[in-house]
């Protein structure tokens, strides 16, 4: 994780950097720092927290330059305090970094030994001192210093450099953690994301794994490994920097929450043709060649996952399996070049999720990324790509990427149902007409967002909170209770209804929330008597369901959030939002940090 900036200019740098940092917080918030080169010194500023405790010491003690460097900080090495704050700063130079360096410790002790002493305990720092070594005893160039200590170096990492004494020149390079180059006029930038670099520049490219970028205000060069210059594809960035903004609401998580119906009609105007009963998809595997798929995310990626896993055997009737990506290559798992990898990533940049993609593709070309940003390095790496088209996603907890996830699954099961003749044209258009339907339902349960406010007095003085699930609504129980866990900080279980009575309802009494989700379908009257069990143990029943299930499970509790009535393969797109909605809700009445929950950052770039 970590967001990483620099810029070299014929213009002041400082603010710009902190603007950038500003973009990049979402990968981390335990701390930020900035150095600049000033009078051919290098001067920097870092600050423990947030990036307003950087601003305000910047406000006492600013510092100047045409050239600098920004960080901000997920902890791995050290805690988060200042002098483990970036960048790492030696005499002759200055660094950033994102990323883990596994064999820190072995040139750490050789350092040490040598007298070299270390204010950090961070991993990064090695690689100061090292290139520090290159430059000061062995008289490299900074370039050359930065390359022979890099190939010493095991782990992944994006970093930028400056050095003494030179005011209009950077070297940044990456292995394994993403790094992309903006052009300007008279300016150019780097950064851990293109999305920061939109607000510079809208020219971007992409370093590959191995890449060294020597960068000047005038001119960027960039060598492969073998040190031979090369270039790299140029990109066109569309962001509009106002998407980037809260608008007129308190955080990006409730503004994206909120934003669901229009970016999911944006999604179905994407995918659903003009006659709204053909799809129009970008280039896909041929769904007949296919003889299983396998479904490979993290965290709430991992839960759309589950649900497709649900939607593809029945529908399609092709074996898959869902699968956790951190799991799923240290596992020896059986891969064949028939079966079809899918890897869902919001952010396209999780580490496990690359690393679960690389070793895949060893055994089959049927790799297809679901990915929320086009140019990641999942996307980049995966022969199709179907993207979610879910727009910048800020908030740390994904809400409208998840349901995006959804949505593209479900058209993609749709379609692969359609090719293999598992359903006929009507039943593939009566899909697509409920698929339509979303938008409206969507705006239908925001509407009643007040009534949700008030369910969530029931959590506040409880420890934990249990999420119950049948069928397609199990994995929705899972991603329930994540969402509540990491924004409110209240410790919450998804399980499936079924499962309770093995074991889990020894936690019941009167004390317990547990959310239980029971719309009326084939498996409404078994969860119900799961939730009667709940019942007879006092637990506190806090019931979303529908018009039928409603009056059906008047007895059980009077705690019911009614949704719109829906197809049930409807359901698990539906009823995340009013779980969204709830943790949304309980973090702001436990106060927490609702966009950057502790310990948490966007992009998760580190195993
Ligand atoms: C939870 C959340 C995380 C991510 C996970 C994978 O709200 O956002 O669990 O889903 O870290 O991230 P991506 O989708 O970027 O691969």
């Amino acid at each position: 994780m970590c967001g990483i900036i620099g810029i070299v200019s014929k213009k002041q740098v400082v603010d710009r950097l902190i603007d950038g940092l500003e973009c990049l917080e979402y990968r981390g918030y335990d701390s930020a720092g900035i150095a600049t080169v000033n009078n051919s010194e290098i001067v920097y500023s870092k600050s423990a927290g947030k990036l307003d405790s950087l601003k305000n010491k910047l406000k006492q003690k600013p510092i100047n330059g045409y050239i600098g460097i920004g960080h901000t900080r997920w902890a791995t090495h050290g805690e988060p305090i200042e002098f483990n704050a970036h960048p790492h700063v030696t005499k002759s130079v200055a660094v950033v970094h994102n990323g883990i360096i596994e064999n820190f410790a072995e040139f750490k002790d050789a350092l040490l030994k040598k007298g070299i002493n270390f204010e950090s305990q961070t991993d990064t720092e090695v690689i100061a001192k090292l290139v520090e070594e290159k430059i000061s005893k062995e008289k490299c160039r900074p370039l050359e210093a930065v390359r022979l200590t890099i190939k010493k170096l095991r782990g992944s990492f994006a970093l930028c450099f400056i050095f003494r004494g030179h005011e209009n020149f950077m070297v940044a390079t990456r292995r394994g953690s993403p790094l992309a180059l903006g052009f300007g006029d008279g300016e150019n930038f780097v950064s851990s994301d293109a999305l920061s670099l939109s607000i510079f520049s809208k020219k971007v490219c992409y370093l590959e794994e191995d890449d060294f970028a020597k960068i000047t205000s005038d001119e960027v060069i960039i060598y492969d490994s073998d040190g031979n210059s090369v270039s790299r594809d140029m990109h066109t960035l569309y962001t509009d920097p106002v998407n980037l903004s809260k608008g007129k609401y308190k955080h990006f998580m409730e503004k994206e929450i909120f934003e669901q119906p229009e970016v999911i009609s944006q999604v179905l105007g994407t995918y659903l043709n003009a006659s709204k009963e053909m799809l129009s998809l970008p280039p896909l595997p041929q769904s007949t060649e296919i003889k299983r798929i396998i479904l490979i995310g993290c965290g709430t990626a991992f839960y759309s996952c589950l649900v497709a896993k649900y939607w593809f055997e029945s529908l399609s009737s092709i074996p898959t399996q869902a699968e956790l990506a951190s799991e799923f290559r240290y596992r020896s798992p059986v891969v064949s070049k028939d079966d079809l990898l899918i890897f869902v990533s919001q952010s396209g940049e999780t580490a496990d999720t690359i690393g679960a993609l690389r070793f895949a593709k060893e055994y089959t070309k049927n790799i297809l990324a679901i990915v929320n940003v086009e140019q990641s390095s999942i996307a980049r790496e995966s022969n199709w790509v179907f993207s979610t088209k879910a727009g910048p996603e800020i908030g740390v907890a994904s809400t409208k990427a998840f349901t995006c996830q959804l949505l593209v699954l479900k058209i993609l099961n749709i379609k692969l149902a359609s090719d293999l003749y598992k359903i006929t044209a009507k039943q593939r258009s009566n899909l697509l007409k409920g698929l339509l339907e979303l938008p409206r339902l969507f705006s239908e349960i925001l509407s009643q967002n007040e009534n949700i406010k008030k369910l969530c007095k029931k959590f506040i003085s409880s420890n934990s909170v249990l999420y119950l699930g049948r069928d397609i609504l199990y994995p929705i129980a899972l991603e329930g209770a994540l969402k509540l866990k990491e924004i409110s900080y209240l410790h919450a279980e998804g399980y499936a209804s079924g499962e309770l009575k093995h074991g889990p309802i020894a936690l019941i009494d009167k004390s317990m929330p547990l959310v239980a989700l029971n719309p009326w379908s084939k498996v409404f009257e078994k969860t119900l008597s799961n939730l009667e069990e709940v019942k007879a143990r006092r637990g506190r029943i806090i019931l979303l369901t529908d018009k039928k299930g409603r009056e059906l499970s008047k007895d059980l509790t009077k705690s019911i959030f009614q949704l719109p009535s829906c197809s049930d393969f409807l359901t698990p797109i539906l009823y995340s939002l009013p779980l969204q909605l709830i943790a949304y809700y309980t973090a702001l009445d436990k106060g927490t940090d609702v966009d950057q929950p502790r310990n948490l950052a966007k992009s998760v770039t580190v195993e």
